[in-house]
């Protein structure tokens, strides 16, 4: 954050230390680049560098990026031909790539996007002042080495949520499963643990500045595991994270799982500040594809788990990934997806096409055979599904009183304020006497399909 008279107010506003320059950070992906972009402006802000929100201002542009799917990749491409008109009209600007498409391509993306100084990898920030130097006298600059150990442990990212109520915390890097179509581990490198001394610093930082909810964040939280003397698992870490105040939300994503055991489901049900919401990605309901995919779990599995979340914690809301059209996926296998979401009755799904990542397991061992249009037609059956299950998720809340974090002054009215539910499902509700941090108790009254709507109570 900058204020008008150019200083840099560290994290939170608690102190104040002249920036001698100003750097635009956009981010793509997922909540870990959010998160990262978080930690890159903390190391850059030691350098004298501040955020921000116009690009125009900047003497530094950054992007963080994702590889995940290919228009993810095409979307990067997008706005790196946006800053290349930016830098015509001030060639002293820099640009940096940072992320996992930078981590992906390494060198390649100078050589194909002359409008870029530096490509940082994820686990190379603590570099990037020097990188950002080398850059600022004309030499080209790349690191993308991946390491068995960063976790960014002793650094205090500068929030970049501009609602000051709800913010992420890392707890590990990486990850060592190696799903067939997946281009994360190679990006991100093998999973680390952060310790947990460190992770329960951060969170009570962030409760001393206000902040009241959390998200524990890895690619795979279920196998968080520290051992340091004594092992601490993530149900272990999760106690300790909501033991920290009762005031504070505490969420967590991604659960993978094959590792989801019902002992984290008994922790979240004997702490009411755990939110109950977990994401849950099952990617196919086929057995086949599953084995395909290198999941490591099969159907039966999944839906026990399922059973296990309504029986343990009632009411609990559950989303889901699903990719449509794997290698060879069959008609037949495609049912089976969505006899599934009949089945779990997903409050929420991220749906996607696959889409063919270089270099990954599924790339070099199988082919990308589903045509297009099959893809397309399956991928909209699953949505149109979803559509429905989001829906009566939503029906059965109407006549309700569900407890309500505020975050934000509604988008859409001044006179409204939205927020989340435990349930993670997005509420909206007149202002009243009300703002921003505070939790609120809000009889539905309706809904849209992607939001509750209610009166405070
Ligand atoms: N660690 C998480 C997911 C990380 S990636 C997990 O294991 O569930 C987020 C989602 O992107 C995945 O769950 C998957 O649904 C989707 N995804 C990953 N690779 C993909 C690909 N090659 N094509 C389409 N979707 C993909
Ligand atoms: Fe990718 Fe699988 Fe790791 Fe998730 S668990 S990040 S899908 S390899
Ligand atoms: Fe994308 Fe990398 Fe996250 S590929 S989903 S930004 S870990």
């Amino acid at each position: 954050m900058t204020d008008k008279t150019g200083f840099h107010i560290d994290v939170n506003g608690l102190k104040a230390v002249s920036a001698a320059y100003s750097m635009y950070i956009e981010t793509y992906g997922c909540q870990m680049n959010v998160n990262d972009s978080e930690v890159v402006a903390s190391i850059l802000a030691r350098e004298g560098y501040a955020v921000t929100q116009q690009m125009e201002q900047a003497d530094l542009i950054l992007i963080n990026t994702c590889s995940v799917r290919e228009n993810a990749e095409q979307r990067v491409r997008g706005r790196l031909d946006v800053f290349r008109m930016e830098k015509k009209k001030r060639p002293g600007l820099l640009v940096g790539v940072m992320g996992c498409m930078a981590e992906r391509l390494k060198e390649q993306l100078l050589e194909e996007e002359k409008v870029v100084d530096l490509v940082v990898g994820p686990d190379a920030y603590r570099e990037l002042p020097q990188l950002v130097r080398n850059a600022g006298t004309g030499q080209k600059a790349v690191n993308v080495l991946l390491s068995r150990e960063e976790t960014y442990a002793d650094i205090c990212p500068v929030r970049m949520d501009r609602n000051g109520v709800s913010s992420f915390v890392s707890i590990t890097r990486g990850c060592n499963n190696r799903c067939a179509y997946c281009i994360v581990p190679y990006t991100r490198g093998t999973e680390r643990s952060r310790s947990p001394e460190t992770i329960l610093d951060e969170v009570a930082g962030l409760v001393t500045a206000g902040y009241r909810e959390v998200t524990l964040l890895g690619q795979n939280v279920d196998s968080y595991r520290w051992q340091n003397g004594h092992v601490v698992s993530f149900p272990r870490l999760l106690e300790k994270v909501a033991a920290v105040s009762s005031g504070l939300r505490v969420r967590f994503a991604t659960s993978h799982p094959k590792d989801m055991t019902d002992e984290v489901l008994h922790v979240m049900a004997a702490h009411s500040n755990i939110c109950k919401s977990i994401h849950l990605p099952v990617q196919s309901g086929s057995n086949r594809l599953l084995a395909l995919m290198r999941r490591r779990y099969t159907r039966e599995w999944y839906t026990d788990r399922i059973e296990a979340i309504r029986r343990i914690l009632p009411g609990c809301g559950i989303s889901t990934d699903i990719i449509a059209g794997f290698c060879t996926e069959t008609e037949a296998d495609h049912a089976e997806t969505l006899s599934l979401m009949k089945q779990a009755q997903f409050d929420h799904a991220f749906m996607f096409k696959y889409s063919e990542r270089p270099n990954t397991p599924a790339a070099a061992k199988m082919k990308d055979d589903v045509p297009e249009k099959v893809k397309s037609r399956r991928l909209q059956e699953i949505i149109n599904l979803q559509g429905r299950l989001s829906a009566e998720s939503k029906q059965r809340f109407i006549g309700k009183t569900t407890e309500v974090l505020a975050e934000n002054v509604s988008r859409k009215s001044p006179d409204e304020l939205s927020g989340r539910n435990s349930q993670n499902t997005v509420v909206v509700f007149p202002k009243k006497r009300y703002a921003p941090g505070e939790y609120v108790q809000v009889r539905i009254t309706g809904c849209t399909p992607a939001t509750l709507q209610g009166t405070a109570e």
